[in-house]
């Protein structure tokens, strides 16, 4: 089903590419040192603010080997203004690679190992440069096929990814490169992000499931992002004396090596003997999850052998505390 209408679609597709494509300087040549080029530029980057940078990037260094024996310095300033300078540092340090080596890598797997390139990256150089059919699915890729097929796999997941690399793959023509360019096109003219469509002007208006429902702007699916856990955290600043508890974090996951007064996490419970002094809640959020604290401060009889103790004064200068305990460290000054 989905294998047949994405068979069906490309040479509509082709031939409407053929008829309306953008006059883009990098479409004059399939040159695999021009493509690369322009390939890294576009990363992130608009087509219009590219145009100019890949035209007098050329100019400067016309070849592989140009660009290679060029000082780093000279790379950068050509790609002043242009945004994510390890770009251009990885460009020169392939650049050199490429020289040594003596010719371009001609093989997904080659052009893949080069500095700055990725899968998309690799798959647009190795289609365009060298009519490979190495699908180059990006999220503008994603939502032309998920509308045209009315897919629901939330796009931002690998195996949605993957999967559309592989239905790709099966119907590539031999044009290889115009069709992954036909496929960024559709994405940027006409197949637009951000409001209506232009389905007017579709070369797949009559095949797009998503269009035939009325629902293009449902598609692409974002996967729901996850709720962050909220995790009930109980923290215990023990005083005995001038000094106070502490405990060091485990080498890996979460806040790895730091140091922390004794907690507990995934329970809120008072588990020690002990005359509490104060007692108050903070939250602290983190990436995935949140810690819903109590702390306790409790007077104990006898320092425990199981900690470190230690002075205020000398927690707040030689043991590195979370932010999230921020609050219960007050407690000590
Ligand atoms: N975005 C990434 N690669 C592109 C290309 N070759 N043409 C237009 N837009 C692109």
């Amino acid at each position: 089903m989905e294998r047949e209408r994405l068979a069906k679609a490309v040479p509509y597709l082709l031939t409407w590419y053929r008829l309306s494509k953008r006059d883009l300087p990098w479409r004059k040549d399939k040159d695999p040192y021009h493509v690369w080029v322009s390939e890294i530029m576009l990363q992130q980057t608009r087509v219009e603010a590219v145009k100019g940078y890949y035209v007098r990037f050329l100019e400067k260094f016309p070849t592989v080997s140009a660009l290679a024996a060029a000082p780093e310095d000279e790379v950068l300033k050509a790609w002043e203004g242009l945004g994510y300078y390890s770009r251009a540092r990885n460009l020169h340090r392939a650049a050199k690679m490429i020289a040594e080596k003596g010719a371009f890598p001609e093989t997904f797997d080659g052009v893949r190992t080069l500095p700055g390139v990725g899968d998309y990256t690799a798959g647009a150089i190795c289609s365009i440069a060298y009519d490979l059919p190495c699908p180059a699915v990006d999220g503008n890729v994603l939502r032309v096929l998920t509308r045209l097929l009315a897919d629901p796999s939330p796009i931002g997941e690998v195996a949605t990814k993957s999967h559309f690399c592989e239905a790709l793959r099966a119907v590539y023509p031999p044009e290889a490169g115009d069709f992954a360019q036909a496929l960024m096109e559709l994405g940027a003219l006409v197949c637009l992000p951000n409001g209506a469509p232009l389905c007017g002007q579709c070369p797949w208006r009559e095949l797009c499931l998503a269009h035939a429902a009325g629902k293009e702007e449902q598609y692409p699916v974002r996967a729901e992002k996850k709720a962050r856990e909220k995790i009930p955290v109980s923290v215990y600043v023990l005083q005995c004396g001038g000094e106070f508890a502490l405990e060091r974090r485990g080498d890996k996951g979460l806040l790895a090596g730091l140091w922390q007064f004794p907690l507990i996490e995934g329970k809120d419970e008072l588990l020690v003997r002990g005359e509490i002094l104060a007692q108050k809640r903070a939250v602290h959020i983190f990436t995935h999850k949140e810690w819903h604290m109590t702390g306790y401060l409790v007077r104990v009889p006898e320092k425990s052998q199981d900690f470190v103790w230690a002075t205020a004064e000398e927690i707040g200068r030689k043991y590195a505390l979370p932010s999230a305990l921020k609050a219960f460290f007050e407690w000590l000054k």
